[in-house]
């Protein structure tokens, strides 16, 4: 009899650039407080990529360079590359090609995936997939947005919210019933007029006017965003947990997508959970879309445990959201 497949993170590493903008920053470009900014989203400070030359790419090779070295893995050994972003390099090549390139990943084949916050839970599934098929050994999911390449920096709106950095994991083969046991993922395209990009896609290519407009930054409407966000994050966080049987005591950690700390909270709440069960770094990088849920578990690596039961939460533009539960196989 042949034996379950299953999906496990094996590895995870990050890259986060050393410049960071604080909320006493942004009082002197816009108008807007510290305490404004804290008590409506939790952030204090967000890293911005100021490397000249560098998109979304150079951070996902870095990420990935460190991931491979700490495992003393061969580039060379990785099947597929899922890069999750809202903020490619080019609209083509996809950026996954380009992160192989630069990293000499020369036997994988790899593709992006838009789905804004929700970017690498979608990708995470994806690459799962890919794994209990029996047919890939590696793959690397990677969460990465240059949020301050599409930020207009005089809207006050958005430019507190989000920030840059890079977040990868290594999915591989699981025997022994670890890695990912189930997953809720939705869609609604009718959300899309209240967070998108209005121009640079086939229906608004760049020209004069689309720069006068500022149609090339992030137009949200926060308020319509964030009444979807608390209510569809918190449904499928407890629905996953209502269809495995689970209760909030068998939970070791929800891993939320970092948009606002009232988000979080809210999600939290739902599923019954204490404070010290959610990872949370949003005060330190702020929103960085698909990088976010990466983020989370490269900077609360350590205090995993294999076995640990892991929900994972986002909603975002799209709309976008859903839930992963996982148990931590290392
Ligand atoms: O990850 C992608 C998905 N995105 C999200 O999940 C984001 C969801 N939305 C949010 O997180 C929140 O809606 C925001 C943080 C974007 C805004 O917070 P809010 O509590 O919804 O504020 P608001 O838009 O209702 O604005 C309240 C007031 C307004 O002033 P008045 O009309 O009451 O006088 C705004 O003009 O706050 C004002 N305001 C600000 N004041 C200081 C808006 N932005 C700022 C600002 N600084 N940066």
């Amino acid at each position: 009899m042949s034996q379950k497949i299953t999906a496990a993170i094996t590895a995870i590493d990050a890259y986060l650039p050393p410049d960071i903008l604080t909320n006493f920053d942004l009082e002197k470009m816009v108008d807007t407080n510290d305490e404004w900014i804290r008590s409506r989203t939790g952030i204090i400070e967000r890293r911005i990529l100021k490397t000249p030359g560098w998109a979304s790419s150079d951070m996902a090779a870095e990420a990935i360079k460190s991931l491979l070295e700490k495992k003393n893995i061969d580039p060379l050994s990785i099947d597929v590359i899922i890069c999750a972003t809202v903020t490619p390099d080019m609209v083509f090549p996809a950026t996954a090609n380009i992160i192989g390139d630069k990293v000499g990943m020369k036997n994988a084949w790899g593709f992006d995936l838009s789905a804004a916050c929700s970017g690498f839970l979608f990708g995470l599934q994806t690459g799962a997939a890919l794994i209990e098929s029996g047919k890939y050994k590696k793959v690397l999911v990677v969460g990465v947005d240059k949020m301050s390449s599409i930020i207009d920096y005089t809207d006050r709106n958005t430019c507190i919210i989000f920030g840059d950095g890079c977040g990868v994991v290594l999915l591989e083969p699981n025997f022994d019933g670890y890695g990912i046991m189930d997953c809720i993922l939705k869609s609604d395209g009718s959300g899309r007029k209240h967070l998108h990009q209005k121009a640079g896609g086939s229906l608004k290519p760049a020209s004069h006017e689309t720069i006068t407009n500022k149609e090339h930054f992030v137009y949200q409407e926060g308020q319509a965003v964030f009444k979807a966000a608390v209510k569809g994050m918190a449904d499928v966080s407890y629905e996953i947990l209502e269809r495995n049987n689970l209760k909030s005591e068998d939970i070791a950690w929800l891993v939320p997508h970092q948009a606002n700390l009232r988000i979080i909270d809210a999600t939290r709440e739902r599923m019954g959970l204490p404070e010290e069960k959610v990872m949370v770094n949003i005060q330190r990088y702020g929103n960085t879309t698909a990088g976010t849920l990466p983020l989370c578990l490269y900077d609360y690596e350590s205090q995993l445990k294999k076995g640990d039961n892991i929900i994972l939460a986002s909603f975002g533009g799209g709309y976008t959201w859903g839930s992963i539960w996982l148990k931590w196989a290392y």
